[in-house]
């Protein structure tokens, strides 16, 4: 058996080496992610072991399967770039890692909120010029607020805890009803009544490029005035020129936005030499009711050892039974 791992970060090479010793597994290390050019990498390799937010190789699964790989185990989450139909049609078993740690994400969903809420990018901004004043710049506090939470899954979950914490009321939407949550009263049946009570929006369900954008304009017309959005999900969940009219309108308070719509050829790449062409990007990074980050929610020691584990784990499983703990079911 061995495998081969592509987009291999220097901070997870530790891991995939203590793990190959560890279980006597090949494991061939690429530093780039998966694209049509080095996908010839895979051939004899009884496992794909990647990790990327963008695009994979339209002909993924049918080239793979002709190398004779049988597994792709994705170091991460989201599956929403991956066509599951055809890993399905050309017999190739696709495993994620659900749960690498969901309090990594909800913690930051929160940590983006919290600087909103407090006006972290004007005073950074005014203390950069020596102005130390506070006047007009009133924060507000969570456990003053209403908190909407879109998918109660176990980011959504972790999420909940983290605002319990702080006193927040909270309302949430999901087409599942998770039985404890559901007991605490905290449902309400449409994202339309959601957005309509909640002063923050959290986001935390899988995005799909096929449905369109779940916040488009209408629906941020039916949010509140001056409220909150806060997307640690997927970019595509959110049209992001109707966000940035909202935000310069002011009919929105402010964002929080770790995943963007077009992030795919800025984040996790150092663009200091060509700086961003993507003028949206720009317009809304400038905002300063918008806190931007390059999709860094996931970004921690605990996140990295167990996503680089449980996805050899999973693929050492599919090789040696036909299945893993971690099946990606398409639905
Ligand atoms: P999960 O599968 O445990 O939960 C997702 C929840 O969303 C489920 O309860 C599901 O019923 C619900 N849902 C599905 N469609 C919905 C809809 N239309 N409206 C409301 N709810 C809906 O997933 P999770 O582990 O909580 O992760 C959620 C998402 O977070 C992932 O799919 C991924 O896109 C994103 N994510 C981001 C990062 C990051 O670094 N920013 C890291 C990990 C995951
Ligand atoms: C995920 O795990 O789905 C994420 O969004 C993290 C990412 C960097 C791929």
């Amino acid at each position: 058996m061995k495998f081969i791992a592509y987009n291999v970060r220097q901070d997870e090479r530790a891991y995939f080496e203590n793990w190959s010793q560890k279980n006597n597994i090949e494991i061939k290390l690429v530093a780039d992610e998966v694209t049509s050019e080095n996908l010839s990498l895979s051939k004899g390799y009884d496992a794909v072991i990647s990790f990327q937010t963008g695009t994979y190789p339209a002909d993924l699964f049918k080239t793979l399967a002709g190398y004779g790989v049988k597994d792709v185990s994705i170091r991460n989450v989201g599956v929403d770039n991956l066509d599951l139909a055809e890993a399905k049609k050309y017999g190739i078993t696709v495993t994620n890692v659900p749960a690498y740690s969901p309090n990594a994400i909800a913690e930051f969903s929160v940590t983006i909120l919290l600087q909103l809420l407090r006006n972290q990018n004007i005073f950074r901004k005014r203390m950069a010029s020596n102005d130390y004043r506070w006047a007009p710049f009133v924060g507000k506090e969570i456990r003053a607020l209403t908190i909407g939470i879109v998918g109660t899954g176990r980011i959504g979950k972790a999420a909940i805890d983290i605002y319990k914490g702080f006193g927040a009321k909270i309302l949430a939407f999901d087409p599942y009803h998770d039985p404890k949550l559901e007991s605490e009263g905290i449902y309400v049946d449409t994202l339309e009544d959601l957005v309509a009570k909640a002063d923050v929006l959290t986001l935390h369900m899988p995005g799909s490029d096929k449905d369109g954008h779940l916040i488009d304009a209408k629906m941020i017309e039916k949010m509140k005035d001056g409220a909150y959005i806060i997307n640690t999900a997927r970019g595509s969940l959110i049209d992001a020129n109707a966000l940035l009219a909202a935000l310069k309108s002011g009919k929105l308070g402010g964002a929080g936005l770790d995943t963007y719509e077009f992030e795919t050829p800025i984040f996790n790449h150092d663009l200091n030499e060509t700086g961003v062409e993507d003028e949206l990007f720009k317009e809304l990074v400038a905002l300063d009711n918008v806190v931007m980050t390059p999709h860094i929610a996931f970004y921690t020691e605990i996140a990295v050892e167990n996503m680089v584990n449980i996805s050899l784990d999973s693929a050492k499983s599919v090789i040696e039974t036909g299945t893993a703990p971690t099946l990606v079911q398409t639905k």
